[in-house]
C-alpha cells in the first residue's frame, strides 16, 4: 500500500546518526548500534518507496570517519561491504537502483568493487535511486571538482565561463538533482559536511531519534513536516494581510 502525502520531496538526505549511542545506553559497544542500524535503513528505504520518493541519499561513511578507532574503522567498511552483498538482491526486488557517491582514495578495494558490483545489478532499475555516500566528505568533493575544473581549462576540454551547472556536474553526485528534505537523526543539529552544495535550499528536519530507532513513521513524518513547509527559494510574494478598519 503507497502511503500518501500532499507534497514528496523529490530528494531526501539522511544522516543515520546516534548508533554509538544508542548502543552505549544499553551497555553495548559501538558496533552493535551499526548492525542495528542496518534494519532501520531497510524500513526507511521501503517507507521512502511506499511515499514515492525519487531519491534517498544517506551517509554511511564520511570522510572525516577515518578518524574512529582503528576497529571501528575495520567494522565500518567490512559491514558496508556485508550490507551490500546480503541485501542488493532484496532491493533489487524493489526496483531499487543502488548508487555510490564517495572517493576512491582510502577507500578498501573491496568496499568499492561491492558497490560497483550493486549499481551494475541494479543499473535498469527504474525505481527508487538509492544513494550510498561511502567516503564522501561535500568540502573535499567540492575542492576535487575545481581541480579538475582547473585541469579541463587548462588543457582545453572545458571551454567557456564556469557556471552553477559546470561545477555540479563535476560533483559525485553528478546525476542526483538538489535535496529537497534533508533529516538528521539523534537530536544533533548539524549537517556534517554531508551534501552542502546540493541542500543549498534543502529544507531541515532534525528528529530526537537515534538511528536504530528509525523507522519508517518517522520519515512519514519528516515528510508531514515538509509539506507544510513554505518554500521560496530566495522569491517572496507580497500578501499583505486586510486592516481592520475601526469605526
Ligand atoms: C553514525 O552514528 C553512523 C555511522 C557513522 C555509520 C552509519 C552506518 C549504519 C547506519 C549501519 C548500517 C548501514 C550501512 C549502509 C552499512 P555514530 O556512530 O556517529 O553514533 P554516535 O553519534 O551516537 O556516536
Amino acid at each position: 500500500m503507497s502511503k500518501k502525502f500532499v507534497d514528496v520531496p523529490e530528494h531526501i538526505a539522511i544522516v543515520m546518526d546516534g548508533n554509538g549511542r544508542w548502543a552505549n545506553a544499553r551497555g553495548l559497544t559501538r558496533v552493535e548500534g551499526h548492525r542495528a542500524g542496518e534494519a532501520a535503513l531497510m524500513d526507511v528505504i521501503e517507507g521512502a518507496i511506499k511515499a514515492g520518493v525519487k531519491y534517498l541519499t544517506v551517509f554511511a561513511f564520511s570522510t572525516e570517519n577515518w578518524k574512529r578507532s582503528p576497529d571501528e574503522v575495520k567494522f565500518l567498511m567490512n559491514y558496508n561491504r556485508e550490507v551490500l552483498r546480503r541485501r542488493r538482491d532484496q532491493l533489487n526486488g524493489w526496483n531499487v537502483k543502488i548508487r555510490w557517491a564517495g572517493r576512491r582514495p582510502k577507500l578498501w578495494p573491496t568496499v568499492i568493487d561491492e558497490l560497483l558490483t550493486a549499481e551494475k545489478l541494479t543499473s535498469k532499475n527504474t525505481g527508487l535511486t538509492f544513494t550510498m555516500c561511502v567516503n564522501y566528505g561535500s568540502r573535499i568533493e567540492i575542492l576535487d571538482a575545481v581541480n579538475q575544473i582547473v585541469e579541463d581549462s587548462n588543457s582545453g576540454k572545458l571551454k567557456g565561463k564556469v557556471t552553477e551547472k559546470t561545477i555540479q556536474k563535476y560533483l559525485l553526485t553528478k546525476n542526483l538533482p538538489d535535496v529537497d528534505l534533508f533529516i538528521r537523526s539523534s537530536g544533533e543539529q548539524r549537517i556534517s559536511n554531508f551534501l552542502l552544495w546540493q541542500s543549498a535550499y534543502a529544507e531541515f528536519v532534525f528528529l530526537d531519534v537515534l538511528w536504530p530507532d528509525f523507522n519508517r513513521e518517522h520519515l512519514w513524518g519528516a515528510i508531514e513536516q515538509y509539506s507544510k513547509r513554505n518554500r521560496r527559494f530566495g522569491g517572496a510574494v507580497d500578501k499583505p494581510k486586510k486592516a481592520k478598519r475601526s469605526g
